[in-house]
């Protein structure tokens, strides 16, 4: 028993997770570039009371340098297309009231300011509800967009990202509550002395700021995270309000969130502060033997040579078709693109003793992230256990194709866990940081001032 209460996000990745997913029967490949779609899946989440809806990025289509090498498998590659998330999350605020709108934007290959008055026009537009996933890009194809040849170093990319945060959310400080006295009597229309300037000079940045924009009703967007390597975990357990990750087994989820927890307190922060919430992939049945059925039927859908593309971004550029499908996984050279990504699969392989052709399957069924194959029931009590065990503050729900499955999830196992008493019945407040809990971060300035005062 735990009286802690499970965090859900529904994770959308259009138009399926699965890479074969979009072959199915009741999938809607359509929904990649439809916002009708986007809304639908949202509203469903929002109706089952959800924390929030995430929709990840990349700036460029994954594998467009074999692409244009004209690789024939890759025509037949999904999770190629989708909307650009902040306009999407912005148009979803409008229809939608209490979810939180939670989206990915790299700090590789964007300007803070940019960024921080984008997320802050949505925390306004959602009053309240937005959240910005700080990641440092994956796949190597964006960097060819952006006048690289290739990403710069994993940790340059690490040092930008800290850089980045503090400018973002210094940026987000600029205006102090009654900073905008707006007074028509005496033609007053700000406080001088509640505006500040960021004058930030750093190795990345030179922003003078201010931002042209106040802080929203949450103080600032919840701060999100998904690196899992080392430096990615320091900068989320310094930072970051929740914590996406990739978790398939529960001891690896229990030291993960161990981990987390514990260089959050080494950071003075309360351990409450920060929300862990590994990937889930439901895949449900009406027995065990139904819901074995239904995946062995996805599986079949996906021909091999597709599987083996999943694991393109992780092989550290190692072209993997010349390798024997029967065979084992061959060394990898080092990834500077998702290192704990690479460490994840390369563990799943040699642990289960699995061919290359087995865990190109494996990964490209659930991207890295737990799939959990077995009756409504069953996930309750699997997700119940990681709550209680401590291996996770919640889940990131993502599914092998839209809507179905999705909606199955919504009216069949969340019922269960609000009867279980370990998901909320109704939303506790308005905005995103009151749903889940955290705390609204002070100014910065005003925290000063007072501090001077006393
Ligand atoms: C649930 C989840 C979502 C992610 N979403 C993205 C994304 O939208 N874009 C991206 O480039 N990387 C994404 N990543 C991967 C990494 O977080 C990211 O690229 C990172 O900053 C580098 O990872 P590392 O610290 O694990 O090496 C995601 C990872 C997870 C677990």
């Amino acid at each position: 028993m735990t009286n802690r209460m499970l965090r859900l996000g529904g994770f959308f990745s259009v138009p399926g997770n699965h890479l074969a997913g979009w072959r199915h029967p009741d999938a809607i490949p359509t929904y990649d570039m439809d916002f009708q779609g986007y809304a639908h899946i949202t509203q469903v989440a929002e109706a089952a009371k959800f924390d929030c809806i995430f929709f990840q990025d990349t700036v460029g289509v994954s594998g467009s340098r074999q692409l244009a090498r004209g690789e024939r498998a890759r025509s037949k590659l999904s999770r190629t297309v989708k909307l650009e998330p902040t306009a999407t999350l912005a148009a979803l605020a409008m229809v939608t009231e209490r979810i939180g709108l939670v989206a990915t934007a790299t700090t590789t290959y964007n300007e803070p300011y940019n960024i921080a008055r984008r997320f802050m026009s949505i925390d306004h537009m959602s009053e309240g509800r937005a959240g910005w996933n700080l990641v440092t890009s994956q796949i190597e194809d964006e960097s060819e967009n952006f006048g690289f040849d290739q990403h710069m170093a994993h940790a340059e990319r690490y040092e930008r990202a800290e850089e980045f945060y503090e400018v973002v959310t210094g940026l987000w400080d600029s205006w102090e509550d009654g900073g905008l006295v707006r007074d028509k009597e005496s033609g007053v229309y700000m406080d001088r002395d509640k505006v500040h300037f960021l004058d930030h000079v750093g190795k990345h940045f030179k922003v003078k700021g201010p931002l042209n924009i106040t802080r929203s009703p949450q103080g600032w967007p919840v701060i999100a995270q998904a690196g899992s390597s080392e430096a990615g975990r320091d900068l989320a357990a310094r930072t970051a309000d929740v914590v996406f990750t990739a978790q398939t087994k529960i001891d690896e989820a229990k030291a993960f969130y161990a981990d987390i927890k514990q260089r959050a307190a080494n950071y003075g922060r309360s351990p409450d502060d920060i929300k862990i919430m590994p990937g889930l992939t439901p895949v449900l049945g009406k027995t065990m033997d139904d819901a074995r059925a239904n995946y062995e039927y996805l599986q079949s859908l996906m021909p091999d040579d597709v599987a083996l593309l999943s694991l393109t971004h992780i092989s550290g550029g190692l072209d993997l078709t010349k390798f024997p499908l029967d065979g084992p996984l061959p060394d990898l050279p080092p990834s500077n693109a998702a290192k704990a990504r690479q460490a994840l699969v390369v563990k799943t392989a040699r642990d289960n003793n699995m061919t290359l052709r087995q865990i190109a399957r494996h990964t490209a069924a659930g991207t890295g992230h737990r799939v959990i194959v077995g009756t409504a029931e069953y996930m309750a009590d699997e997700m119940e256990k990681w709550l209680t065990e401590e291996a996770a503050d919640g889940f990131n729900v993502v599914c092998n194709h839209y809507p179905k499955p999705f909606e199955d999830f919504c009216t069949e196992v969340v019922p269960l866990l609000q009867q279980r008493g370990v998901f909320r019945k109704e939303y506790e407040g308005k905005t995103l940081r009151e749903n889940l809990g955290l705390k609204i971060p002070e100014n910065r300035y005003t925290k000063a001032r007072l501090k001077e005062a006393s």
